[in-house]
């Protein structure tokens, strides 16, 4: 299996790992059937996300796909985080394999989840942001190619 130079350095120097004690939001998404768990942090301050954290139990397309995932989502307004879908973070990443397209998308689902966490503790709706899954196994879907 080939990795890219980007997956590389992400998986063996990843970005933002730890957590964030006082985040805005926090989301955790799983995937039953590799038994992978993700926990993203978000600190959004005047709908600007302005740190992102993770912490995996995940294999190593999960470690890269989140530690690019919380790069590209700092700085950004909460409706352009949306943005940031599992084939944004593979395509800055130059790419996955086939078999580990569903990695990245736990890390997308986490993010998700942290910005719905965020929603729901604020009482405020973001557009576009559907309900995320506890096991993305479930919708695996989700994680085919086009
Ligand atoms: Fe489970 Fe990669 S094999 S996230």
């Amino acid at each position: 299996m080939n990795y890219s130079e980007k997956v590389m350095d992400h998986f063996m120097n990843p970005r933002n790992v730890g957590e964030i004690e006082d985040a805005s939001g926090v989301g955790t998404v799983g995937n039953a059937k590799c038994g992978d768990i993700m926990k993203v942090y978000l600190k959004i301050e005047d709908g600007i996300v302005i740190d992102a954290k993770f912490k995996t139990f995940g294999c190593g397309a999960a470690v890269a796909t989140s530690s690019m995932a919380t790069e590209m989502i700092k700085g950004k307004t909460i409706q352009d985080s949306l943005k940031i879908t599992n084939k944004a973070v593979m395509e800055a990443l130059d790419g996955l394999p086939p078999v580990k397209v569903h990695c990245s998308c736990l890390a997308e689902e986490a993010l998700h989840a942290a910005l719905w966490d965020y929603a729901k503790k604020n009482n405020i709706v973001i557009e576009g942001l559907k309900e995320p899954v506890d096991d993305i196994s479930e919708h695996e879907n989700i994680a085919q190619e086009d």
